[in-house]
């Protein structure tokens, strides 16, 4: 019999319950060995709601562990780096959430102490773990669609996440189209050449007045001239909205069920489906699966599906896209070392 992964969880906040949930679910493969998080507010919920008492608010809990095999990073952004540092001097597997840091230089720094220390790292794209993406993909690869010549990415959010998550949130490129750059440039199979971004700041002025913005076009040019675009708003009407189109030379494809049942009512009013209203239930299979494939991972000594270099290739299009905002013109994404500031704008503000 092979023993569970013992995990430990860093961060206890939103997607913190969301990768609990997953490790508490699956007892035969994985254990928890503690939460962390120095917010005695998060950790109190997570005791009261899960029942678990492993938990502690000093991170040397889990990097002075040696049985500790396995790190889940799921704090804000602006800690991930230097728990990813730590895992890999101690010797510990490391998934961890988007971005891998707000910057390009914390996140070559955190790159480079992995590489050193031979260790796995995995990073939270779970748009990659989402079956209508997965089946998209392995068509895409078959030829199914020919060659790809335009991928149309949308994400919207219900609403903007609380002013102190925005303001340590590194800004809407790296925060969020960080996981369309990602899901653009995986089904492409390609890095893009040429970035052009607008954007507003539309939804009020809290985002104004930290000097972000909420809603955004960005559009793309492969090596092969075929084109990209990616439309984000921080808020939807509607809940939460994700939908991806790939057209290719022999045909196209829609990705984007947000249906929770497969029900259609029809009464005098019309015509009505249910609908994920977050991205929480949208993607709840998908994060589940990611944080299956990192546990076996672990055992199997396999390369992870997401990588750090995954993870690095989609910060440098979101510090491509700012720099284009600022310059008002298209950039190449090769030129990044070149850009004046490659550090998050809002991360300290
Ligand atoms: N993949 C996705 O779809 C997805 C979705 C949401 C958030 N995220 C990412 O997950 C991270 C957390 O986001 P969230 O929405 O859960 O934020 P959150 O603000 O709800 O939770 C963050 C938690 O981290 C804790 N924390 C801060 N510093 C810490 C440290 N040094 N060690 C341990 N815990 C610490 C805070 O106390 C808080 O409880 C962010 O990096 C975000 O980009 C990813």
């Amino acid at each position: 019999v092979i023993a569970p992964v013992r995990i430990a969880l860093i961060g206890a906040g939103r997607i913190g319950h969301v990768h609990l949930r997953s490790i508490l679910s699956h007892p035969e493969t994985c254990e928890l060995a503690v939460v962390v998080d120095p917010y005695q507010p998060a950790i109190d919920d997570i005791r009261e709601s899960f029942g678990v008492d492993q938990t502690s608010t000093d991170l040397a809990a889990v990097f002075d562990d040696p049985t500790i095999e396995g790190v889940v990073i799921a704090a804000s952004t602006e800690t991930h780096a230097s728990s990813i540092m730590e895992a890999a001097r101690s010797g510990k597997a490391a998934f961890c959430e988007k971005p891998i840091a707000l910057d390009l230089e914390a996140t070559d720094t955190a790159l480079a102490a992995v590489a050193a220390a031979g260790t796995m790292l995995q990073i939270g794209f779970q748009r990659r773990f989402d079956t209508g993406y997965a089946r998209a993909k392995a068509d895409i690869v078959e030829g199914r669609l020919g060659n790809i010549e335009m991928v149309r990415d949308a994400m919207r959010d219900p609403a903007p996440p609380p002013p102190t998550y925005l303001a340590k949130s590194g800004g809407l490129f790296r925060d969020m189209t960080i996981h369309n750059f990602d899901c653009v440039r995986w089904l492409k199979g390609d890095d893009p050449v040429e970035v052009f971004a607008m954007a507003s700041a539309l939804t009020g002025d809290e985002i104004r007045d930290i000097g972000d913005v909420d809603t955004s076009v960005i559009t793309m040019k492969f090596p092969d001239g075929s084109l990209a675009s990616i439309e984000n708003s921080r808020r939807s009407g509607f809940g939460y909205d994700v939908r991806t189109e790939v057209f290719g030379s022999e045909g196209a494809m829609l990705i984007g069920e947000s249906r929770q049942t497969s029900v259609r009512w029809l009464d005098g009013k019309g015509v009505h489906e249910d609908h994920r209203y977050f991205f929480i239930e949208r993607f709840a299979p998908a994060y589940e699966k990611e944080l299956l494939s990192f546990v076996s991972n672990i055992r199997s000594g396999n390369q992870p599906v997401v990588t750090g270099a995954d993870g690095r290739a989609a910060m440098v299009l979101a510090v491509a896209a700012e720099e284009s905002l600022k310059r008002r013109q298209p950039v190449n994404p090769v030129d990044v070392a070149s850009f004046a500031h490659t550090e998050a704008a809002h991360a300290q503000s």
